[in-house]
């Protein structure tokens, strides 16, 4: 994969070192291509070592190729502009090709992904927006920018984000421009609530509604894996493509997951599954007067947790996430869960009121073990896509 990275007049334009190092170090062949005023930041010639190709500074200057802005716009796979000025986003939302970099990337038929960082009020002024609204409206990728003290003293949005976040961001996207990223790979999910019965017709469950579960189902097969999902008892529909296995309590799904899991390539357990079960179901319908005693107190014995004796039992080739349903300290918390169940992704959600359980939208983060990702509330179908390209990747980095 190749990326290419444009490279603008700003005090950032140093972090682009970083980011291009980190591009390499996932894999990335990187060219870079400047603009004039970002050789007042930094020497090409720092970027040329780096990459070992001549960087792109001009339309006209290279005798041996008549024509620099096809070649490089032909020859990647992404191109990244970081940091990419007020100025430039102008040009690009104009359609203004006056030098190397622009004229690039009017002419790249590859997603687009820009990086924004500068002053706080030169980003928020109305201009810079609409130009920034103009972009996303056409399919280009806008970072948003991160909020803390700017070059010049002020403080707001307008900070480069971490060079690294930046990297991550163009590898989901080269995953998710390629339809197939899963093409051949099998995906097992763990869906829904589990029912642990007090009896024939009381249980203890919760109210997990299976629309994350078929959410990564419908991603995952999109990016063209066969899917077979494990779920407890719910009302939504998986899609027809995937494979279903229905089940009530902890230990079904343990018994259903664990025949499945050798032959999953990725194994994501969004399955809410109840810790403890009642420990001597009733064969009969515990009734009012007659069995008050056993209703009042019901001695509880804890479940198999799922997640871990699969984390336990994983080939190296496999990728094993998990979920954190969290109220409070999710972070911490769901770091801690990392650690003890030994995923190699922990996927926090926050639940409440109007967050996790039965919702259509999620507010998450990924919590790996050397890096933590917060993301925005969004749809769950967007996040099980979000889901999709950060295990596609970690996939991709023990194959
Ligand atoms: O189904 P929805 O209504 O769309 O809601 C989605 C969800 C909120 C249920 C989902 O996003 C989610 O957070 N699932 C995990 C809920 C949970 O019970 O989290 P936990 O913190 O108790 O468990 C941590 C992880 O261990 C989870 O991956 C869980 O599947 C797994 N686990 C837990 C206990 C157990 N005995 N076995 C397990 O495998």
């Amino acid at each position: 994969m190749k990326v290419l990275v444009g490279v603008t007049g700003c005090i950032a334009a140093y972090k682009a070192c970083e980011i291009v190092r980190a591009l390499q170090k996932a894999g990335a062949e990187v060219e870079v291509v400047m603009t004039k005023a970002a050789t007042s930041f930094v020497g090409p010639q720092t970027f040329a070592a780096l990459t070992g190709h001549p960087v792109g500074l001009s339309l006209f200057d290279d005798t041996t190729d008549p024509i620099p802005h096809i070649r490089l716009a032909e020859g990647c796979d992404a191109f990244l502009i970081a940091p990419c000025t007020a100025n430039v986003a102008a040009k690009l939302a104009m359609g203004i090709a006056d030098d190397l970099l622009t004229s690039t990337a009017l002419a790249c038929t590859a997603p687009l992904m820009i990086a924004p960082a500068m002053n706080v009020h030169m980003y928020e002024n109305a201009a810079t927006q609409a130009n920034l609204a103009t972009l996303r409206a056409r399919g280009v990728h806008v970072l948003d920018p991160a909020y803390g003290r700017l070059a010049c003293g002020d403080v707001g949005a307008g900070k480069l984000p971490e060079p690294a976040d930046i990297a991550r961001a163009v590898l989901d996207l080269l995953h998710s421009a390629d339809a197939g990223a899963l093409a051949g790979r099998r995906v097992l999910i763990t869906s829904g609530p589990t029912v642990e019965p007090i009896d024939p017709v009381r249980f203890v469950s919760n109210r997990s509604s299976g629309k994350m579960g078929s959410a990564l189902a419908e991603a995952a097969l999109a990016a063209g894996a066969q899917v077979t999902v494990v779920s407890g008892p719910v009302s939504v529909c998986y899609p027809d493509a995937a494979s279903v296995i229905f089940v009530d309590t902890a230990c079904q799904m343990l018994d259903a997951a664990q025949r499945c899991a050798p032959d999953a390539d990725i194994i994501i357990c969004a399955a809410a599954v109840a810790d403890h079960r009642p420990a001597n179901p009733a064969a009969h319908k515990l009734k009012k007067d007659d069995d008050d005693a056993a209703l009042a107190s019901i001695a509880m014995v804890g479940n198999p947790d799922i997640l871990r004796s699969i984390a336990e039992g994983k080939r190296a080739d496999q990728v094993v996430v998990g979920f954190a349903a969290e109220t409070d300290e999710v972070l911490a918390n769901a770091q801690a869960k990392l650690h003890r169940k030994g995923a190699d992704m922990i996927v926090a959600n926050e639940v409440g009121a109007e967050l996790g359980f039965g919702t259509d939208d999620d507010k998450a983060a990924f919590i790996m073990r050397e890096s933590v990702e917060e993301l925005p509330l969004m749809a769950k179908r967007q996040l099980a896509e979000r889901i999709i390209e950060r295990t596609c990747n970690l996939l991709s980095e023990i194959s």
